[in-house]
């Protein structure tokens, strides 16, 4: 095991192998302990404790203690610790997008991008603080003053996935403590360590004991999760990561009417119409298909060409595809890292040999890669089938699949023919057909003419079975209850 003072820190203080509660960095109960390996190599990177229902009991109990007096803060006293935990952040980049990198996979440069999206959340939501403001509603009474105030809604439960490992907590997290609620976080057992040391440096910030917790499981996740999502001392659930797992918490949580957010799977279309400029559609393509090797819930899943310029997009989609570098992402020249498991790769795989056999055209790539490591071949395939299974689930892996069109009718039936409805995509120089497709795709995101929407400002999230609520931008509503106070005069 490569000891966690190897992971090569510049501040080893930041890799913390123990969960947080209550103010305490601590072992899990019964001892046990997860390993955690690097997904490049196979190698085991450290531990992080086995915990359970009752430490997940206590971190809530912390967390609703610490609500008591942080929720009584001034909204410019948390400004000025989310201020200073960015510009902790900032310092610590370097040892905080290597932690990213280790466990997560995804190439440093990559990984530094994610941290300055991560920490983009953390000044945001600094400055969203001070201004959560109410309103006066002038009253039909001569005699009642009517006021809205916003408050802090309570302890709120934070589960989050392994693709972002540190922006999916600072998007949730930053919002919470913004709006003075306090917080269980539950951070996937694959990449914890991003977690883990962003709480060290909240701490260091001056966020008090009891305000952050964190819990790590992987065995126990069904006793952990049900009682973030049941207990009645939690207010709030906050949760990014499969559709399916996303209608289980809803559920769980529906038992106390606890407001819930979730973000949960897409399957987004990425259209290319024949007036579109084709060098832009293809960069487009390839950030937004393969931005962490494909594993995004934005990233393009479904990739529409019109007939008459799809030929020449293929040849030069394949072309940029070919000059990728797999390998590990510590490597300067690797430009894709590998997939998060095992897993994560027969599930590609899957979905490359069942469009094969329905009748798909392999155009590069197509198999997993000999060695160590969970790596699989970046991919485009062409002409894939309707019936394809990579047109009816998230592959969440490095496979283009193309199908080719022949009217703006047609590909919008296409693109809305899935229950999900998160991210779209499409390229067209026609000022007409932007807004009609932009306003028809079944979606809470479009992006048009770009590969990129991720940004901390802007509202994200899905309709249909991809999610409730908005996360970012106006997302600290999401964390506050609004209150209304009629005042007789
Ligand atoms: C996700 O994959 O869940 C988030 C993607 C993003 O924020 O860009």
């Amino acid at each position: 095991m490569a000891s966690t003072s190897a992971l090569g820190l510049k501040d080893p203080s930041l890799v913390r192998t123990q969960a947080y509660i209550g103010g305490k960095w601590v072992d899990a109960k019964e001892g046990g302990t997860i390993k955690v390996t690097n997904p490049a190599t196979e190698e085991e990177l450290g531990t992080i404790p086995e915990m359970g229902l009752a430490e997940t009991k206590e971190a809530i109990e912390a967390a609703a203690t610490a609500f008591k007096t942080w929720s009584k803060t001034t909204a410019k006293h948390r400004h000025d610790i989310l201020k200073k935990f960015f510009g902790l952040m900032q310092e610590h980049q370097d040892d905080l997008a290597r932690l990213i990198t280790l466990e997560n996979g995804k190439p440093l440069a990559e990984a530094k991008g994610e941290h300055a999206y991560s920490a983009s959340f953390i000044e945001w939501f600094a400055e969203e603080a001070v201004r959560t403001y109410g309103e006066t509603i002038p009253s039909p009474f001569p005699n009642i003053r009517n006021v809205v105030i916003k408050q802090p809604i309570g302890v709120v439960s934070i589960l989050t996935p392994w693709n972002f490992p540190s922006a999916m907590i600072t998007r949730k997290l930053g919002a919470a403590l913004a709006a003075g609620c306090t917080a269980v976080i539950k951070p996937p057992a694959e990449t914890p360590f991003s977690a883990l040391a962003l709480v060290e440096l909240a701490t260091r910030a001056g966020v008090p004991p009891g305000v952050i917790n964190v819990v790590t499981t992987q065995a126990n996740i069904s006793e952990v999760g049900r009682e973030m999502c049941e207990n009645v001392a939690v207010k709030k659930v906050s949760f990014t990561g499969s559709t399916p797992v996303a209608k289980m918490l809803y559920g769980l949580a529906a038992g106390t009417l606890k407001k819930v957010s979730i973000e949960a799977g897409g399957n987004a279309p990425f259209i290319v119409f024949d007036d579109a400029d084709i060098d832009a559609a293809v960069a487009g393509a390839i950030i937004c298909k393969f931005r962490g090797t494909g594993q995004t819930c934005v990233c393009a899943n479904r990739i529409y060409v019109q007939s008459s310029v799809y030929a020449d997009f293929a040849s030069r989609l394949a072309e940029k595809v070919a000059a990728f570098k797999v390998g590990n992402g510590l490597d300067k020249d690797t430009t894709h890292g590998p997939l998060i498991h095992d897993r994560a790769v027969e599930k590609v795989e899957r979905h490359v040999e069942d469009a094969l056999a329905k009748g798909a055209q392999l155009v590069h790539g197509g198999k997993r890669l000999p060695g160590a490591g969970s790596f699989f071949a970046p991919t485009v395939l062409a002409d894939v089938p309707a019936d394809a299974l990579v047109n009816a689930e998230e592959t969440f892996g490095p496979l283009a699949a193309l199908t080719r069109f022949e009217t703006e009718e047609e590909v919008l039936r296409l693109a809305n023919a899935t229950s999900v409805g998160l991210a779209g995509y499409f390229f067209s120089r026609d000022v007409g057909r932007v807004w009609r497709v932009a306003e028809a795709l079944e979606v809470g995101m479009v992006g048009t003419n770009t590969g990129v929407i991720s940004q901390a400002v802007i509202p994200f999230g899905g309709i249909k079975e991809s999610g409730l609520g908005r996360e970012g931008g106006h997302g600290i509503e999401e964390y506050m209850n609004t209150k209304y106070i009629a005042f007789g005069l």
